[in-house]
């Protein structure tokens, strides 16, 4: 029989394959206890094959959940399998993000958000530059492409050491964003305001190049999406050398916050105690 308090309950959820190592819950309860909310936000492991069952429960209601997140491998395939794409979802063509609205199913993407959210609270200077590097064009690289066109920045350069998926991230977002290889970086950097590093390569440090930052602009920043480990050898590097950088954690914090808000109503603070929580469970695991 159903536990009574369980049709009160909001529920949500972090849906992936594998999702075991998913940190989302330890955010989200966090949020929930903080505010006292009668919620739940749980591990959801969703098999490639049975994605399409699992939304098609959550549109009829047979899966009493009021949203979620999705990640690694679904991120572009529940952007065919929701109704509607807000224009974020839309341009990026992932989503990491649904709720249920009327019974239609809508999905965004808030890593990009999240990504500026953490830079706007950090480093709020950030916005003052026009020229960007952009290490990496895999997936991630995406939402940080949106994100920093969308701050002002008018100078995209995508580095890939497969050319051809900068070129379609270029193609894609068009006329501010250039495609190089990975050679280019040191021609490159001279005059930069921001510096990111997209790739897996921060989470192997024996991977990393050494870079050469002196010549970014006055007040330059130097950021990594990775956060395992915190301190990359992209942000050591930066750091021995002046630059001032940020760590990718911050990123990971605020993206959830849009979707927090919007299944259970409040706009939740991304604060120093939450960050200590997932900086000792990373140090823990
Ligand atoms: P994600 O979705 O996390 O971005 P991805 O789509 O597999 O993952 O992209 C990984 C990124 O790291 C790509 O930019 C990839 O470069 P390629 O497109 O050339 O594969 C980059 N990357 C991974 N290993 C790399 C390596 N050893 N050297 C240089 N770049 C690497």
């Amino acid at each position: 029989m159903r536990d009574s308090r369980e049709t009160c309950l909001t529920k949500a959820f972090v849906a992936g394959y594998p999702i075991r190592h998913s940190r989302s819950p330890l955010i989200h309860n966090y949020w929930l206890s903080k505010r006292g909310i009668e919620g739940s936000y749980e591990l959801k492991e969703v098999h490639p094959d049975t994605l399409a069952q699992f939304i098609g429960k959550m549109r009829s209601g047979e899966e009493r959940f009021i949203g979620g997140n999705f990640t690694i491998p679904h991120k572009e395939a529940i952007c065919r399998l929701a109704d509607v794409l807000d224009p974020v979802a839309e341009e990026i063509g992932a989503a990491n993000t649904l709720w249920i609205e009327e019974g239609r199913i809508h999905v965004t993407n808030t890593d990009g958000y999240g990504f500026a959210a953490n830079l706007d609270s950090t480093y709020p200077q950030w916005g003052m530059h026009k020229k960007a590097i952009i290490y990496g064009a895999g997936g991630a690289s995406r939402a940080v492409v949106q994100a920093v066109r969308d701050k002002g920045y008018t100078e995209i350069h995508v580095l890939n050491r497969t050319v051809a998926r900068a070129q379609e991230l270029s193609d894609h977002f068009g006329e501010k964003v250039f495609a190089h290889p990975l050679d280019a970086l040191g021609e490159l950097m001279k005059g930069s305001g921001l510096f990111v590093n997209t790739t897996s390569l921060g989470m192997k440090d024996d991977q990393v190049p050494d870079i050469d930052f002196t010549q970014m602009a006055e007040g330059a920043l130097v950021t990594d999406i990775v956060y395992v480990p915190l301190k990359t050898r992209f942000l050591s590097q930066a750091e021995e050398q002046g630059l001032a950088t940020v760590d990718g954690l911050g990123m990971l914090l605020h993206q959830a916050a849009p979707g927090f808000e919007k299944w259970f109503g409040q706009k939740p603070d991304v604060d120093e105690e939450l960050r200590t929580i997932i900086v000792k469970d990373l140090e823990a695991h």
